[in-house]
């Protein structure tokens, strides 16, 4: 998604009035459904339908994506009949169906985007398939008033750690990007070293209420691009203060008991080095691209630590930040048929040959000069 893929950016920040369109999201392991209208220039959620797999998966501490896949066949249907009946709207009343059809597990994303396609087509209706990274940007503008525009973009899931600046909602390019793992994704394995189990990052959350963030110092990456992000050391380092740093042959210090209150420690530790990179990083990006408006999105926005300082960040810097409500947070359809009305009233749709894929196409634009990252 350049952004010379769209001639007049912010055009597709008009809306269609009185639009109405259904979503679905199978990207992973939620199976969503939502139906939103487009009213006086606000997206309007009808209804949002999230039936999470955190059940089938917990025991194997992660996502299988073969169960992911059988879980969204049984649940799809149900879930959009769900939101249809919750939005007191019928199939013969939309005007779009639009799916997250990448990025994702391919599986996943299969079952999401056969049911979008079959409904769009037996209603005649046209079908979308939009990026699931770009609509977590939507979840901000969801119920509230149009945002100006240019934008500077974060997106801070368990897939993806993004700058982006956005001449528009259809139109952005990646600025910064983590370099290895992505800040949900860090959660989630610290919160496994810690024992906290799945799904780690809320836990976390939860963990570092009563713990003491000074307890151990943890670093923060220095890279050569400012803009990208790095926590497979900060990973790393919190492995050594759990299990104690391996030796080289010289006696080491062994790791201190792994009792409840030091669990609490290195949580509330590990948050804040996990935080205040990606607010050292967002700063930065404000810095290097001005923007009126700040829009956020993805899980780790539901983090009270990171939803704290970047409510500080953005008096400071004066920019509209864009905070999603807590159940716009987290994988859901709503954020998909957001973006879906700004491409609808565009003048896009999608043909129904369109593939699901596994990767998003938020291209990252790599400098030729610059030099490799460490
Ligand atoms: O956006 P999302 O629902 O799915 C992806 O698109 O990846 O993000 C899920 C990620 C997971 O890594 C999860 O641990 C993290 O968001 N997450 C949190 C919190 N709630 C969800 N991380 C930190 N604190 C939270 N409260
Ligand atoms: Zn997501």
């Amino acid at each position: 998604m350049h952004a010379s893929a769209v001639q007049d950016p912010t055009a597709s920040a008009q809306l269609r009035e009185g639009a109405l369109i259904l979503g679905i999201e199978t990207s992973c392991d939620e199976t969503a459904a939502s139906v939103v209208r487009a009213e006086g220039g606000v997206l309007r959620v009808l209804s949002n339908i999230v039936s999470s797999q955190n059940a089938v998966h917990e025991r194997f501490a992660g996502v299988v994506p073969e169960l992911a896949s059988r879980a969204h066949v049984e649940r799809v249907l149900p879930v959009v009949h769900l939101a249809l009946e919750q939005a007191h709207c019928t199939l013969d009343a939309l005007h779009a169906v639009a799916v997250g059809h990448r990025p994702g597990l391919i599986g996943s994303l299969l079952v999401g985007t056969a049911a979008a396609k079959a409904l769009a087509w037996c209603r005649g209706v046209p079908f979308l398939g939009v990026d699931h990274v770009a609509a977590h940007l939507v979840a901000g503008v969801l119920n509230r008033p149009a945002v100006q525009w240019p934008a500077l973009g974060l997106v801070v899931s368990g897939g993806h750690t993004h700058l982006l600046w956005m001449d528009g909602p259809c139109s952005m390019r990646v600025v910064g990007r983590t370099i290895d793992d992505a800040v949900g994704e860090a959660f989630d394995k610290a919160a496994v070293v810690l024992g906290l189990g799945y799904p780690g990052g809320p836990r976390l959350d939860a963990a570092s209420d009563q713990g003491d963030a000074d307890a151990v110092k943890l670093p923060t990456a220095k890279l050569k691009n400012p803009l990208n992000f790095s926590f497979s050391g900060l990973k790393t380092s919190l492995l050594y203060a759990v299990r104690g740093v391996p030796s080289t042959g010289a006696p080491t210090k062994p790791p201190l008991p792994l009792t409840p209150e030091r669990v609490r420690d290195l949580a509330a530790s590990f948050q804040r080095a996990a935080v205040g990179q990606v607010i050292q990083r967002t700063e930065r990006a404000l810095a290097a691209h001005p923007a009126p408006t700040l829009l956020v999105g993805g899980g780790v926005t539901a983090n009270r630590c990171l939803r704290a300082q970047l409510t500080a960040l953005a008096e400071r810097a004066g920019v509209d930040l864009r905070l999603p409500e807590m159940a716009y947070c987290v994988d859901n359809a709503a954020m998909i048929a957001g973006l879906a009305h700004y491409r609808l009233a565009a003048g896009e749709h999608d043909p129904l040959w369109l593939a699901p894929c596994p990767y998003s196409s938020l291209v990252v634009e790599e400098d030729p000069a610059a030099p490799p990252e460490a």
